[in-house]
């Protein structure tokens, strides 16, 4: 049956509690939310994506206070990095309270957890009274949503009710922090920058670059956010063979190689493109073209999380974690 578009916030809440699965906004990209606290109810997130259940689900609340539920300990640096990005962008990964079953967390003692951005997310979360589990609303490995009908397009089979939040205004997901250990360990590049956090708390290790990051980023696939259409990333080629399609950061020199192409931010402005990204991918994914080529965007701020799901999105093999 397919589900519901809508605005309201009491039936979504209501929905939540009784354990149906109900998608909604937040400032990055359109969640997949369950009762983190029921076991069952999160199960049919896992199933409704097509979700390996070795990757762990971000849990949601309403504010700082409502983080003592989901969380066993909160650190001085998780203290700080709260007052400066919730709510926000930021996730962070912390010792996980017994309320929160191992299915959210894939069997980890940590889990995940954020303030999303949006009064009306946050009413959603005040409203349903519990910590909500919500991964990304798109089928496993795919597009992330950033719009009510990208989730429906996808997802709309599986799922209660679309609570439409509007289009997310930063537009890529967040970013995840590590701060079990000694060393905070950034997990995933994201809508908070490297370099605010490290103004923050002083340096962070990158998972990347680390022996034991692969442990500690276990949903980091190498291929995601993935279109159908094989996608590079390069410099826009002379010449073109079959209908090619350009996803391109700044105004480019030349668009006569192009079928189709998308402009990310006019004036170069890594926020803007941020905001456009998935959904520009889709529209050329929808576009009918042989290949998309996607120009890298400069490695810093926003463009690192940025290069990093334009990586994943060109990576070809499904099994590799890096
Ligand atoms: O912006 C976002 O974070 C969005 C919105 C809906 O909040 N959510 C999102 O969820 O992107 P998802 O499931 O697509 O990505 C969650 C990431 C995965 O890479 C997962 O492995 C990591 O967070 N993660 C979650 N809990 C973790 C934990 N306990 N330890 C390590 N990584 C964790
Ligand atoms: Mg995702």
């Amino acid at each position: 049956m397919p589900c519901l578009i809508g605005t309201d916030v009491s039936l979504a809440a209501q929905l939540l509690r009784e354990g149906k699965l109900v998608a909604f906004g937040t400032e990055t990209v359109y969640g997949l939310g369950a009762n983190a606290t029921d076991a069952t109810a999160v199960a049919k997130v896992f199933a409704a994506k097509g979700r390996p259940s070795f990757d762990p689900l971000i849990v949601h609340v309403a504010s700082r206070d409502a983080v003592r539920d989901v969380v066993a300990t909160f650190p001085p640096a998780a203290e700080r990095l709260a007052e400066a990005f919730w709510p926000g962008p930021l996730t962070l990964v912390l010792p996980k309270r017994d309320t929160i079953p191992d299915l959210v967390t894939s069997g980890r003692p940590t889990v995940g957890v954020r303030v999303p951005a949006p009064e009306t997310t946050r009413r959603l979360l005040a409203e349903a009274g519990i910590p909500i589990a919500a991964p990304s609303a798109n089928v496993f490995g795919r597009i992330s949503p950033t719009t009510a009908l990208h989730v429906a397009e996808q997802l709309g089979d599986s799922i209660e009710y679309i609570l439409d939040c509007g289009p997310c205004g930063v537009g890529i997901e967040s970013t995840v922090l590590d701060l079990t250990e000694e060393t905070p360990m950034l997990l995933r590049p994201g809508g908070t920058t490297l370099e605010e956090i490290e103004r923050v708390i002083g340096p962070v290790t990158l998972a990347s670059k680390s022996e034991d990051g692969p442990q500690r980023a276990p949903g980091m696939l190498s291929r995601h956010y993935a279109p159908r259409t094989p996608l590079s990333i390069g410099e826009a080629p002379r010449e073109a063979s079959g209908r090619l399609g350009l996803l391109s950061f700044r105004i480019p020199h030349d668009v006569t190689p192009f079928a189709s192409v998308e402009i990310l931010s006019p004036k170069g402005d890594l926020v803007e493109a941020a905001t456009n990204f998935f959904a520009a991918l889709r529209r050329l994914d929808s576009a009918g073209l042989d290949r998309i080529i996607a120009t890298p965007f400069p490695e810093h701020g926003l463009g690192r999380a940025l290069n990093d799901r334009l990586r994943r999105a060109a990576a070809t093999s499904e099994s590799a974690v890096c």
